[in-house]
């Protein structure tokens, strides 16, 4: 099959079912190198800017990257952060928890093929701050909360997209462990933000389902603590 040929049919798998795509989205790793055509990715990303923002502002701006110069940039930094993350938390946690062991296999190989992953999608914020830093002064809660909370939905809009046309997708934010180096990696304004990257690519495993804490348990009716649902 031609590039347009996978396209068009992973185009055509979006109208998957809502619940379908929700129930079994997750974190797929472990993609192929072979590319994604880019009418795949602009349609994830416009289903991407579906999303709300704080104000309407559509602050948003999305980088994506396919030169391998700057993904051997992110992937330097992404192999810094992981080791020392791994040595300081993860190998403690996956020596005796299986499961937290199979996530770290999995970043790993993320780590170890980041270069040949063949789309890099940058979720990015544009703010009028000074250096593309939260000010010094502690934002209120309101302001903080407006201000990640105006990427993130769209990000979960395009890792949906992403699931229902069956591309392995996962949203990181380790690569961007020195907001410094990619900016100066992406050529990104002070004003613009990197908030998350979301490595694109035809997936080697499968998705979901997905382990998740049930409903009960993190559900309180009215004050915390009511655990009005089940959960003693
Ligand atoms: C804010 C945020 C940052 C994350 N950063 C990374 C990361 O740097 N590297 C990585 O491999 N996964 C990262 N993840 C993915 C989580 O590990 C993943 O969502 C979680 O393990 C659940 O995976 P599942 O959906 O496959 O069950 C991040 C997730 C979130 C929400």
């Amino acid at each position: 099959m031609t590039d347009t040929q996978i396209a068009a049919e992973a185009l055509a798998r979006l109208d998957m079912p809502l619940c379908d795509a929700m129930m079994t989205q997750r974190a797929v790793r472990r993609v192929h190198p072979d590319p994604v055509d880019d009418a795949v990715v602009l349609k994830c990303i416009e289903l991407a800017l579906r999303a709300p923002t704080g104000a309407n502002g559509q602050n948003w701006e999305f980088i994506v990257v396919k030169d391998d110069r700057i993904k051997k940039k992110l992937a330097k930094r992404y192999r810094q952060a992981w080791s020392l993350y791994y040595r300081a938390i993860i190998r403690r946690v996956a020596a005796r928890d299986e499961s937290m062991a199979k996530v770290a296999r999995a970043v790993q190989w993320q780590v170890d093929h980041f270069t040949e992953i063949p789309v890099l999608v940058v979720a990015c914020l544009r703010l009028g701050v000074r250096d593309g830093k939260l000010p010094l002064m502690p934002l209120p809660h309101a302001a903080e909360s407006g201000y990640y909370g105006s990427i993130y939905p769209s990000v979960q809009n395009l890792l949906l997209a992403a699931r229902a046309m069956g591309l392995g997708a996962s949203l990181i934010t380790l690569p961007l462990w020195s907001v410094a180096s990619a900016r100066r990696a992406l050529k990104l304004p002070h004003s613009v933000t990197p908030l998350c990257v979301v490595p694109l690519g035809w997936p080697r495993g499968r998705y979901g389902p997905t382990t998740r804490r049930p409903v009960a348990e993190v559900t309180h009716l009215d004050t915390y603590g009511n655990r009005a649902w089940g959960h003693a």
